[in-house]
């Protein structure tokens, strides 16, 4: 077993000399993590193989949800009361919302920030590989649902207004923009940890099918946990500053929007969580296959 190393807060400060030299790590690992950028089809060569392994060795649970209907009738709106339905529904129905804000916000940028031919800058390259990552991700979380025989599920656009603010938003200047980029990707790697947790819980009775979908995660988490540093090293002093007051009622706004999720997690614990975040809490062998900025390490 590796002992899990000492680690300093995502909000420690670090200097500008040190930003430069952390892009260029992060550069470095992602081309290696990541393999080629395939553009035309927003993938990554590695992650399309990990994708391609986990479609041709299939897992599925043994039993189907109780009554599927509910999930297809809740996964967009919650229609039903949530406090009337299974937790493997209730889980499931929170991992595609998620994951279609996830999906929405990166259609979104994909059209409007510069295409790799286009970058001029180091930072142009590592959002563009970056996205075409979170692309990765839904195929991911497709493959998630199709675990548990979902196999009609389709991503669909958000409202009108939300989808405009997910257009807006890419436009917006760094400075307004790089803060709340950087507590989204806190957000998503705190929920993945509760996440991760809860599923040795919810699906105790499918342990083939719950071992692939933590899996499936563990491949997510490890891109997330590397954004987590890199859109941290985005920001300097006063975007560390707004982000540890913006986090509680980020994440509080988009998980009112998800009315099942409070009957399944503690949001409290993970805003709680996402303000100590050191890396500290997730295990080495992620790590090993992670990035985390020179700032964050002792
Ligand atoms: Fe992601
Ligand atoms: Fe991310």
């Amino acid at each position: 077993m590796v002992e899990n190393k000492a680690y300093r807060s995502i909000f420690s400060p670090c200097s500008t000399q040190e930003q430069a030299a952390n892009f260029d790590s992060y550069w470095i690992f992602s081309q290696r993590h990541a393999g080629e950028l395939l553009e035309e089809d927003k993938d990554l060569t590695n992650k399309r193989e990990k994708l391609n392994y986990f479609q041709n060795n299939p897992i599925r649970s043994r039993n189907p949800l109780p009554n599927p209907e509910l999930f297809y009738r809740n996964h967009v709106k919650f229609k039903d009361d949530p406090q009337s339905i299974d937790r493997k529904t209730l889980l499931l129905t929170t991992i595609y919302k998620f994951a279609r804000h996830e999906w929405v916000g990166i259609s979104g940028a994909w059209d409007i920030i510069p295409s790799m031919a286009e970058a001029k800058t180091l930072t142009d390259k590592i959002s563009r590989v970056h996205l075409a990552e979170e692309f990765c991700h839904v195929r991911f979380f497709h493959e998630m649902l199709k675990t548990f025989h979902l196999n009609k599920v389709e991503w669909l656009p958000l409202g009108p207004v939300k989808q405009k603010i997910y257009k807006i938003f890419p436009r917006l200047p760094g400075f307004l923009m790089d803060t709340p980029a950087f507590v989204t990707e806190l957000m998503g790697m705190t929920f993945y940890q509760h996440l991760d947790k809860l599923f040795e819980e919810v699906f105790a009775d499918e342990p083939e099918a719950r071992q692939r979908l933590r899996e499936i995660l563990h491949e997510i988490m490890i891109d997330e946990m590397a954004h987590v540093g890199q859109r941290r090293n985005f920001i300097g002093p006063n975007g560390v500053r707004a982000a540890k007051l913006m986090l509680a009622p980020l994440y509080r706004a988009f998980f009112r929007d998800i009315p099942e999720a409070k009957y399944l997690f503690d949001i409290e614990k993970m805003i709680q969580d996402g303000l100590a975040f050191d890396y500290s809490s997730v295990s080495p062998s992620l790590l090993a296959r992670s990035w985390v900025p020179s700032y964050c390490q002792v």
